[in-house]
């Protein structure tokens, strides 16, 4: 097999936006698509069959396989269901993109525990617990592939956006670590941090630059990280309006102190310590 062709994917939160995008884009290069959706609003409240069907409903049109799913992902029967429905339709599951996602932006000091735990169990949990339903599989099979949606906000931090950026980030913790335990079996995982004109974004950005960020640019990037030839693993990907680029921690050359330093001495080496000439990437040191 080729690229994505007869694999079967589960695209989560794929109802609108990008993931909709992926959708299509797997479908019409061969592959049978799992279209999940609640079909809630952008801060997660409701739900709905219509979002998911409608997708489905395209890809058929257009020739492509796909069945839907309306489970949320931010439970692990959601989670279960999402893969169950995959094996029930197509008999395997061979790749996921957990994509769905929910926003309740505010500023730290306006906000509340519930505004932190509805998207951390959308965005954190709800990749916890599909991925960990399909894990299984792919080690038994030999063959899995995996891109979680993180974000610029994950990666670099944005302002009202504590909630999102902790989950995003630890979504790139996640599949660190995936890509580790996952590489013996050709289980790869990638993150993806998208730019793209959606509902999530129509009132971040402005409508000029929202006009080049249609999310046919991202899709492809996806798709190569779900297809057979490819290879990469444990990558952060930044992709947008035509521009595909990789992100990833580096260390400074730092400071070595030969005895335990006062505070004062590692103020006095503070700008060595800082300082970023000649980094090199990071790797875990007992990994
Ligand atoms: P969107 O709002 O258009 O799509 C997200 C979809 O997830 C919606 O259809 C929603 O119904 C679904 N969803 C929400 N909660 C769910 C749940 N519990 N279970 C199943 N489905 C659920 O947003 P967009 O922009 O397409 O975002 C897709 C992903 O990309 C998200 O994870 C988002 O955080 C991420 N992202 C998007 C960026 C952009 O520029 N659009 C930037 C950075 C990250």
């Amino acid at each position: 097999m080729a690229g994505v062709e007869g694999r079967v994917i589960a695209v989560t939160g794929a109802g609108n936006g990008l993931g909709r995008q992926y959708s299509l884009v797997l479908a019409a290069a061969g592959a049978k698509v799992v279209v999940n959706d609640l079909g809630g609003a952008r801060d997660g409240s409701g739900s709905g069959s219509a979002a998911a069907d409608a997708v489905v409903a395209e890809i058929k049109d257009a020739g492509g396989e796909a069945v839907a799913n309306y489970d949320s992902v931010a439970t692990e029967e959601g989670g279960k269901a999402v893969v169950g429905s995959a094996l029930d339709a197509f008999g395997r599951i061979d790749g996921i993109v957990s994509n769905a996602g929910i926003l309740r932006d505010k500023a730290f000091h306006k906000m509340t525990a519930d505004d932190w735990n509805a998207v951390q169990q959308v965005h954190l949990y709800g990749g916890f617990h599909v991925l960990h339903a399909a894990w299984p599989h792919f080690r038994e099979q030999g063959h899995g592939r995996i891109v979680v949606a993180t974000s610029t906000s994950g990666i670099y931090g944005n302002f009202g956006q504590a909630n999102y950026g902790a989950a995003k980030g630890g979504l790139i913790g996640l599949i660190n670590t995936l890509a580790i335990e996952g590489r013996k079996y050709n289980v790869l995982a990638n993150a993806i941090a998208p730019m793209a004109a959606t509902r999530m974004t129509e009132d971040i950005a402005p409508p000029e630059m929202l006009a080049k960020l249609t999310p046919d640019h991202v899709a492809p990037v996806v798709g190569y990280l779900l297809a057979d030839e490819c290879t990469e693993t444990g990558s952060v990907l930044v992709a947008g309006g035509g521009q595909v680029h990789r992100v990833r921690q580096f260390q400074s050359k730092g400071v070595a102190f030969a005895e335990v330093p006062t505070i004062e001495q590692v103020g006095d080496r503070w700008a060595e310590i800082v300082d970023l000439d000649g980094a090199v990437p990071g790797s875990n040191p007992v990994g």
